[in-house]
């Protein structure tokens, strides 16, 4: 049993605490938002969507191992490690902004009453970890930190099995029992551990990770493209693809484009950060101006079956950036639903989790609470993100209710033949 704090109650934070309570650890949270502190600590209310997590954080609240505070020293009272997990958002130049992780080092470092081993698992661009070593000096002299990057892989919507079944555990620091004893930490999990011989390597991992993900959704959307002039399937060949060893099948999708907290400002801010050194990061260039790019497709080719779009009734099927999410940072549904108001259309929305949310970003949206209400009486509908629930869809009831039943299947999760037998003019991504 080790006593960890953990920095930051959002989707990595939180996930991270619950999970590292449940190996057994006294997990303490200290989270700036005194809201998200008391909803968590009197009624284990979680404010993000996130399937199985609420139930472990009452498991482990209610088993005394987790518990939430909006002070530094009280959380790191007697703690042998301290997780920073703040959001990194795009900052202004397209690199990441650092800020919360400068602020939360900080507190840390004056907060902290004995030594401890801080682990960075906020998406950080090289060098961070020498900042947050530097900021322990500045702040406290009196005891000693050692500092490791264990940037975090978990995927929205399925966060707890990735985090107890990584593919890795990656940890980098310039102290190696420090970072042995972070993976003492995950030896419970018996996942492969790689520990770089230094933190920068840990904190470029991740940027290369995310980046090489983002680059293979925007290579199957390009040939996606020539798919649909050449009457080539894509689905097909991203099958055909997959089977070959060296590619594998995984993020080979052509959809409406990537999206979400992470791989767009990844992207974005390993491109900025290689500029700072007069590189030509001409391929990322190139991936974040394909996705750009997809996620007009939908709308444009709702036109060519509809022509102008002014006064026409829009319904979309999905709002979160993927499936079993709530969360609508970088969401391809956002733009589109712009683009289509400023067409002068009429957008009606329905999307198992993320309602709440959009309706703050997006009032002038008409919010139903099924599928077959939002698409009643509409002229298109946009499939946009692919929840299970839009499989299971009694489509020949939705296409009698619509007044033009086209169908745009952003994510091509239907069978275009049945499609049209339905009664559907169907447009998919990449195949006719
Ligand atoms: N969300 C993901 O799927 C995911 C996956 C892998 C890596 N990451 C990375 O992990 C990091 C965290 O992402 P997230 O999605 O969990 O962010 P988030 O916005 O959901 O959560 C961050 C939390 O930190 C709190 N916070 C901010 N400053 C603080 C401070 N100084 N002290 C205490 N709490 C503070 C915020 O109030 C918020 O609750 C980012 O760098 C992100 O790139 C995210």
């Amino acid at each position: 049993m080790s006593r960890v704090t953990v920095v930051g109650a959002g989707y990595v934070g939180l996930t991270t605490a619950a999970c590292l309570a449940d190996l057994g650890n006294v997990v303490v949270v200290v989270e700036i938002d005194e809201a998200k502190v008391q909803a968590l600590s009197e009624h284990h209310h979680v404010h993000f969507y996130e399937p199985g997590l609420v139930e472990m954080v009452e498991r482990n609240a209610r088993a005394g191992r987790l518990s939430f505070t909006t002070s530094y020293a009280d959380g790191l009272r007697g703690a042998e490690y301290a997780f920073i997990a703040v959001a990194t958002p795009e900052g202004g130049d397209g690199e990441a902004d650092v800020t919360a992780v400068e602020s939360a080092a900080a507190s840390i470092a004056e907060a902290m009453s004995g030594p401890l081993v801080i682990v960075n698992k906020s998406t950080v661009p090289i060098g961070t970890g020498d900042m947050v070593s530097d900021s322990v000096k500045r702040h406290n002299g009196r005891h000693a930190a050692s500092v490791v990057s264990n940037p975090e892989f978990l995927r929205e919507g399925q966060a707890l099995g990735d985090f107890m079944k990584p593919d890795r555990i990656v940890i980098g620091s310039n102290d190696r029992e420090a970072a042995e004893k972070v993976a003492r930490l995950y030896a419970p999990l018996d996942a492969p551990v790689l520990i770089t011989p230094e933190i920068y390597t840990a904190e470029m991992i991740k940027y290369a990770s995310n980046s090489f993900l983002a680059a293979r959704i925007s290579f199957i959307n390009e040939i996606s493209r020539i798919c649909e002039r050449v009457n080539a399937d894509i689905k097909v060949v991203a099958e055909g693809m997959g089977l070959d060893q060296r590619i594998g099948p995984s993020f080979l999708d052509a959809g409406l484009g990537y999206g979400g907290s992470c791989l767009p400002k990844d992207v974005k801010a390993l491109a900025a950060f290689a500029e700072r050194f007069d590189l030509h990061p001409g391929l990322l260039h190139a991936v974040m101006e394909i996705n750009r790019d997809q996620r007009r497709l939908a709308v444009e080719k709702l036109a060519e079956c509809l022509g102008p779009l002014g006064g026409r009734a829009v319904c979309l099927w999905g709002l979160a950036f993927k499936p079993n999410t709530d969360d609508l940072r970088e969401a391809p549904s956002l733009d589109i639903a712009r683009s289509l108001l400023r067409s002068g259309a009429h957008v009606s929305a329905y999307d198992p989790a993320a309602v709440e949310r959009a309706r703050a970003i997006l009032p002038a949206i008409r919010y139903e609470p099924d599928a077959y209400a939002a698409a009643a009486g509409a002229d298109g509908l946009i499939l946009v993100t692919e929840w299970n629930e839009f499989r299971q869809v009694d489509l020949k009831r939705v296409c009698e209710s619509m007044r033009t039943p086209v169908l745009i299947d952003g994510r091509n999760i239907y069978d275009p033949a049945q499609m049209r037998a339905l009664g559907f003019t169907y447009r998919g991504i990449g195949r006719n």
